[in-house]
């Protein structure tokens, strides 16, 4: 069962997490060190500010997209559908990612400091739920089980 909506939506959903995946990923940074710059084409990938600015650009479309789709859901689509299991834990997983990620960005900016504990806390919570967030994919996938289904 899934949404009333055009296909377009679940592969804008699919391209965004895949770049901010990806880009959140070689903030760490792994690309040097493990030699993926030096596979033909992948050589961006060790280039920290790029990333780091793709991971932002992705923010920003995955921001857009939510506030569109819990619009239509809020103001639509919950009166004839329930959210899953899988689909309550994907909200949930997302929300702590915009959270979590929302506190990194204002630790980026200048003259914004936090104490070193609670700032690891959120750093490792975000890439603990970006991990979820795959798992979860894969498991419904597994599962052949939906996000949504109909009252
Ligand atoms: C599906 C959604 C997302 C995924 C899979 C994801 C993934 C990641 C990963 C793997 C990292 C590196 C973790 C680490 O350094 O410990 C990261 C870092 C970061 N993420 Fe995300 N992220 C997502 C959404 C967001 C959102 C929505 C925001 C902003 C509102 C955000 C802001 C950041 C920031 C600021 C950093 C740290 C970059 C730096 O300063 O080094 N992320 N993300």
């Amino acid at each position: 069962m899934s949404l009333p909506i055009t296909r377009r939506l679940p592969w804008a959903y699919v391209l965004i997490v895949t770049l901010l995946a990806v880009s959140g990923t070689m903030q760490m940074p792994i690309a040097s060190r493990y030699r993926i710059v030096a596979v033909p084409g992948l050589a961006w990938l060790g280039d920290f500010w790029l990333t780091h600015k793709l991971h932002y650009l992705g923010a920003i479309a995955l921001l857009t997209l939510v506030s569109y789709l819990a619009t239509r859901w809020l103001l639509e689509w919950r009166r004839d559908h329930a959210l899953t299991p899988f689909g309550l834990a994907r909200v949930a997983l997302l929300a702590g990612l915009i959270l979590t990620g929302a506190v990194r960005v204002l630790k980026n900016l200048p003259g914004v400091s936090f104490s070193p504990d609670p700032i690891m806390l959120v750093d490792w919570a975000h890439l603990g739920l970006a991990f979820g967030l795959g798992v979860l994919a894969l498991a419904r996938r597994f599962a052949k089980a939906s996000y949504v289904c109909k009252r």
